[in-house]
């Protein structure tokens, strides 16, 4: 089909195209200006190539098309930039985990913290950004596998970034020693106790002293797609804490073996913990999670009454519960009651509040804020601005803004920036390493 004859812009599907890379997007993907395409539809569209370089000249084949973004699969680098280096992953650009896996570590750090001055920059607080903590490489303890399973076939890794497959990924470099073993075994094993066709997901959270596993089935009934007491002491031999299902959302524990404690570290002598619920939200890392919480406790320090808000269970409540009194709000019951019972367990649940609220829909009231000496916030990514009209009308003058998301975390820097606070300083994390992902942690006080 010559160029001219496109008649839609969906005509472009499955063909290949010679581009050239100016910049890199968000995503870390490849941008490639149109001018390839008639003149109605290049003025609109711009190709996008996961794993192209900045300067590069690429042979892409178009995948799909969403809104004005043409995303393609690079086939061929004709052109290499100097920064290029051998892909260390023979899945890489299939699987979807990484973002990153030809350019060195340092090139990474680089792109994200420039990726944090640019979207920062109307803001005017470069100065204010404090060097990069890095987790170390495979190190990633919590993770989502794919199963498909019929007569014929059996599958279980992760969704491929093109495809409707999943990715057999053999050996990840993204995930710790302890999950790729689980995840070898799961796939070499697992297959034998299915006895109906079904897809679902398996969420595994790596906790001390094992696995933390759900199976999240959907709509079926999980008794009726395995052969379901030999799962179990299949399951109970890979040294799991605990393995549940869900279905319809409601979630079961059917075996627990351990304790399911997640250490915080160390505070004042004192060695913390937390109690994760089935599938419930853990920081990827480790190291990532001791970084986030000491840049918290610095941050509070002094503070005698601190809000925890989407404080899940507790990564960061119980440390600050160390020194202050705390009132702790989240909209999932399951991690509250975690929260509660880790509190309890290590004699600190006196005088605390835990709310179970939604605080995108029902923010708490600056009424409520107003006695309070500092408030914490680690929403998800689509941030908390909701809350932040409570919080700046409750006048409280220390807040601390945790963030996985530089888009939410710059539209809400920007919000507490025009409504009286300054930042005092802003400290990047970065626990997913070879992605486009970077964590935040900073710290907004309010102007006299
Ligand atoms: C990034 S996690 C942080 C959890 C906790 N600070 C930690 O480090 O473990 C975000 C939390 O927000 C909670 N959340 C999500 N949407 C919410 C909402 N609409 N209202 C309240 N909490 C919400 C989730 O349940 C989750 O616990």
């Amino acid at each position: 089909m010559t160029i001219m004859s496109y008649q839609s812009i969906n005509d472009v599907i499955n063909q290949l195209f010679e581009l050239e890379i100016h910049s890199l997007g968000m995503n870390g993907d490849g941008i490639a200006l149109s001018h390839v395409l008639p003149e109605r539809f290049s003025n609109e569209y711009r190709f996008y190539v996961p794993g192209a370089l900045e300067g590069e000249r690429v042979l892409a084949k178009v995948h799909k098309i969403i809104q004005k973004k043409i995303f393609c699969r690079l086939m061929k680098v004709i052109a290499p930039s100097k920064d290029r280096e051998q892909e260390d992953c023979n899945k890489f650009l299939d699987c979807g985990g990484c973002n990153f896996r030809n350019v060195n570590s340092n090139w990474i750090n680089k792109w994200k913290i420039q990726q944090l001055i640019t979207k920062t920059e109307p803001l005017k607080i470069k100065d204010k950004i404090l060097p990069l903590s890095s987790s170390e490489k495979s190190k990633r303890r919590r993770v989502v596998f794919s199963v498909q399973a019929n007569n014929r076939n059996f599958y279980l890794g992760f969704n491929s970034r093109f495809t409707q497959k999943i990715i057999d990924i053999r050996s990840c470099k993204t995930m710790n020693s302890k999950l790729t073993e689980l995840y070898l075994k799961l796939k070499l094993n697992l297959n034998q106790f299915i006895i109906k066709k079904s897809n679902f997901k398996i969420k595994v959270n790596y906790l001390d002293n094992g696995a933390d596993i759900l199976f999240d089935i959907k709509k079926q009934n999980y008794k009726e797609i395995f052969n379901f007491d030999q799962l179990i002491q299949f399951l109970i031999s890979l040294n799991t804490v605990r393995v549940s299902f869900k279905t319809n959302d409601r979630i079961q524990i059917v075996q627990f073996n351990g304790k399911n404690q997640n250490t915080l570290g160390k505070l004042s002598g004192k060695i913390l913990y937390s109690l994760p619920p089935p599938g419930g939200f853990l920081q990827p890392t480790k190291e990532g999670e001791r970084e986030i919480i000491k840049f918290v406790i610095k941050a509070i320090h002094g503070s005698k009454k601190v809000a925890d808000l989407f404080c899940g269970s507790g990564t960061l409540s119980i440390p600050i519960s160390q020194s202050a009194e705390i009132f702790c709000v989240d909209s999932n019951q399951s991690a509250l009651s975690g929260l509660k019972e880790a509190l309890k367990q290590q004699k600190s649940l006196n005088k605390n509040k835990i709310i179970n609220q939604d605080l995108l829909s029902l923010p708490i009231s600056h009424k409520i804020l107003k006695d309070i000496d500092a408030i914490v916030l680690n929403p998800p990514s689509k941030g908390a601005k909701t809350q932040l009209k409570e919080v700046i009308l409750s006048n409280v003058t220390n807040i601390v803004y945790v963030s996985c998301n530089l888009n939410t975390f710059a539209r809400d820097a920007k919000f507490l920036l025009e409504n009286g606070y300054s930042l005092e300083w802003l400290k990047p994390i970065d626990q997913f390493p070879n992605t486009m992902h970077l964590e935040i942690v900073s710290k907004f006080i309010e102007k006299k």
